[in-house]
């Protein structure tokens, strides 16, 4: 059983390789839904990706999300390796522990590597927003973004962000109105991965996903299977790291 299992998802692996626009995906058995394990194998799987691709002098750009935590607690330090982290976007509105910010301050504890941190409110208006990128150390951080040269990130399901974020109740008709199925880097995207509202915060924009950066996507859960499918029409990856339960719907999606 255990063994028919196992080659189970290898096969889920190999298919999705040939048609997902990815070097690489990686598949974990069962359904982050239903069982709260799936989202630690999930982590363990994107920790052991990582190693390989990170060096000394790797600048990582991280956002937040319960996903994101349990990549964080599986890092482990390596051998002269010390990467410097860097959060992707600056306050979203998310929990404390859940932030890019309080990730990146683990991911670098955990690898003995260091942090730099944006450090805006949740919240800002327009002009406050554009006074605060002019920011010298504002600027620091986003020309790390620009640098970095990898990505590890999660992905939602767009109502449920938005409510975990308490969107108001106009953002909210705005995002069923066009029918928003995903969020990632503070975007909503439709399933034509066409952006329908972008949350003003500081830090990386689409703009920063760039080919030169190794992107690692890291997502579980039936919830989230439109918000992945959308995603790759949306923006790019380089490592997918999925559940059984969003492989098996990507697949139907062929
Ligand atoms: O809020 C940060 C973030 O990475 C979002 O961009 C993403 O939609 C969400 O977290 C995923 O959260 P979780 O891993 O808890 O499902």
């Amino acid at each position: 059983e255990v063994m028919r299992d196992i080659s189970d998802i290898d096969n889920l692996e190999v298919k999705l390789n040939q048609t997902l626009p990815v070097k690489k995906v990686k598949v974990v058995p069962g359904d982050a839904d239903q069982d709260e394990d799936v989202k630690q194998l999930l982590g363990q799987a994107a920790a052991h990706e990582m190693n390989q691709l990170v060096q000394d002098d790797s600048i990582v750009t991280v956002t937040g999300g319960s996903t994101m935590a349990a990549v964080a607690s599986q890092l482990h330090p390596i051998d002269r390796i010390r990467p410097l982290f860097v959060p992707a976007r600056g306050g979203l509105g998310d929990m404390h522990e859940y932030q890019a910010s309080s990730i990146c301050v683990q991911m670098a504890k955990q690898m003995n590597g260091s942090y730099r941190l944006l450090y805006v409110p949740d919240t800002v208006g327009k002009e406050v927003y554009a006074k605060m990128m002019e920011e010298p150390a504002v600027k620091d951080v986003i020309s790390l973004i620009e640098k970095a040269n990898m990505v590890i990130h999660g992905i939602g399901d767009a109502l449920k962000m938005a409510n975990r974020r308490k969107a108001s109740a106009e953002q909210m008709d705005i995002l069923k109105e066009n029918s928003a199925v995903g969020e990632a880097f503070g975007y909503y995207f439709d399933q034509n991965g066409k952006t329908i509202h972008q949350l003003n915060s500081i830090g990386m924009t689409k703009e920063h996903l760039t080919d030169d950066k190794n992107v690692i996507t890291v997502a579980g859960g039936t919830s989230k299977c439109k918000a992945i499918s959308a995603f790759f029409k949306w923006g790019r990856s380089d490592v997918l790291i999925i559940d059984e339960a969003i492989a098996r719907y990507l697949l139907t999606q062929q």
